[in-house]
């Protein structure tokens, strides 16, 4: 009883720390949206003629790797951005390496 108890006690700390860490991510994710290039990816993409990419995401038509490959080369008016990505304070301030955030704007964008 004792042991099951915590057994229990453990695997909801650990629930608990992911969920805090997925929200925690989501929020970086968020500020790289409205942050990113100064007047962030919304600028652009809250624009209905250009690509839609939290419906892209939720739609499975836009997988996390070419999400991350077009981050990193650019795509037609889409200009690079990793690098800009890497500035937006939340992101320095997480300590987030190109994988974390890139990470974490994915997770934003599908929970949008
Ligand atoms: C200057 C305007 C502009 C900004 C700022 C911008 N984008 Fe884009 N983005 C575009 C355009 C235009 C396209 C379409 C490019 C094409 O298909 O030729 C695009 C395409 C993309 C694609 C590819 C979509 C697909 O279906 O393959 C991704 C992913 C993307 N942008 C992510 C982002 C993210 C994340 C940010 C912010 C960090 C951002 N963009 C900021 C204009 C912008």
């Amino acid at each position: 009883m004792k042991k099951s108890l915590a057994t229990l006690a453990g695997v909801m700390l650990i629930t608990l720390s992911g969920a805090a860490f997925a929200d925690e991510s989501e929020d970086v994710g968020k500020k790289i949206y409205e942050r990113a290039f100064g007047r962030g990816c919304g600028s652009c993409h809250d624009i209905a003629s250009n690509p839609q990419l939290s419906a892209l995401i939720k739609d499975g038509k836009l997988d996390r790797a070419s999400f991350e490959n077009t981050l990193k080369a650019g795509k037609g008016g889409m200009p690079k951005a990793v690098e800009e990505i890497m500035k937006v304070p939340a992101v320095v301030k997480a300590g987030y390496g190109e994988d974390q955030a890139v990470d974490a704007i994915y997770a934003y964008l599908k929970s949008k």
